[in-house]
């Protein structure tokens, strides 16, 4: 197994929404990465159901615990700390996996920390490549959450500093919704993107959510993808009532470049805005292919650099949390206590919990 045995082992789980992740790292190097979803069970109602999530989690954590250690080939006994996500996210969902990981520390007798679930999703690049540039800008996209924050340490209450963020619909929601209204399944980003490939991106111009003038003086660096979906519905409609065909592919390619051309314009303005260098790009939608390949294609042009993980670490995973455990171990910081809560609206400034 990869990573120095000096380095710390932390275990690392994740039950914000509908993953069950359990993730094993030391130091910097991934050894598992067990998942188990309950996506399925929530497709045929359009939307993640928070009494089912929770349930499934409660079936599906010591399985998952237990996958996890045997592909990383270790004993619970050798674990060295456990983090754990306690917010953003579904309240009962939350309850369970913190839950799980006081239970784990407890019996252990080892340290637990409470963390938060989206300077994870920023501190899961380290294991793909390598420490993390700070200051660095990270833009989290996923089903909750359109982010644009700067980073100037990811294990310090007050090194994650917020400069924008959605006004209404996440990204992903966006792309969950208009999956639905072209008749794909749920959830719709992955579907969305595949469909695309097949469409043109420029076929119809959609609008492009606080961009004008006088939004920016108000929204640089906020998002708005709630005009954009009614904008989509009102196309298809229109094209339904007509009684000609809706070319789903550009439809899907044409949104999907409307929000990818926001989220790199306003990522790019806001890294030469901050004098940054180095932008990261994470959570669910950080897995779309079109957003990955242009913001390569443009950052390059202005010198920045660009870091997005691997699909299967930008959707929610517990090799994050345990990532960012083992950062916190690393640096020296102080474990959260025994009665930490579960907080679903915790800020993106509070990474972990005292
Ligand atoms: O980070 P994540 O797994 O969960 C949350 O914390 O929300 O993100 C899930 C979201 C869903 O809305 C899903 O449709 C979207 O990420 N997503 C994608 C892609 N893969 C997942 N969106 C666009 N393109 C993709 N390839
Ligand atoms: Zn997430």
């Amino acid at each position: 197994m990869g990573g120095s045995s000096d380095e710390p082992l932390v275990l690392g789980i994740e039950t914000s929404c509908d993953e069950t992740g359990v993730g094993i790292v030391r130091g910097r190097t991934l050894l598992a990465d067990a998942v188990a979803s309950s996506v399925e069970e929530h497709a045929r109602f359009g939307g993640v159901v928070p009494e089912v999530a929770s349930r499934a989690h409660l079936e599906a954590m010591v399985p998952t615990i237990e996958r996890a250690c045997e592909t990383a080939g270790v004993r619970l006994a050798d674990v060295d700390a456990v983090a754990v996500t306690h917010g953003p996210g579904l309240a009962g969902t939350l309850l369970v996996g913190v839950a799980s990981a006081k239970a784990l520390a407890w019996g252990l007798g080892k340290p637990l920390y409470g963390v938060n679930h989206l300077a994870a999703h920023v501190a899961v690049d380290q294991l793909e490549h390598g420490p993390l540039p700070e200051p660095c800008l990270a833009l989290l996209v996923s089903g909750g959450h359109s982010s644009l924050l700067r980073v100037t340490d990811v294990t310090a209450t007050g090194g994650v500093d917020p400069l924008g963020a959605t006004i209404d619909d996440a990204a992903g929601e966006a792309f969950d919704k208009v999956a639905r209204l072209l008749g794909l399944p749920f959830p719709g980003g992955p579907h969305i993107d595949r469909a695309a490939r097949e469409g043109d991106g420029v076929a119809i111009d959609f609008p492009r959510g606080l961009s004008s003038r006088r939004d920016l003086e108000r929204h640089r660096f906020d998002f708005s993808f709630s005009g954009l979906k009614t904008a989509v519905a009102r196309w298809v409609e229109a094209r339904e009532r007509s009684g000609e065909p809706v070319p789903v592919a550009d439809v899907a390619a044409s949104f999907q470049e409307a929000v990818c051309d926001v989220l790199v314009r306003k990522a790019l303005d806001a890294a030469a805005s901050e004098g940054v260098e180095d932008l990261l790009i994470g959570g669910g939608v950080a897995a779309n292919s079109r957003l990955r390949a242009l913001a390569v294609e443009r950052a390059e042009r202005l010198g920045v650099r660009v870091r997005v993980p691997r699909p299967g670490l930008c959707t929610d995973n517990g090799a994050m949390v345990a990532a960012l455990g083992a950062e916190m171990v690393a640096r020296g910081r102080t474990p959260s206590s025994l009665d930490l809560p579960a907080d679903s609206s915790l800020p993106v400034t509070e990474v972990l919990a005292g």
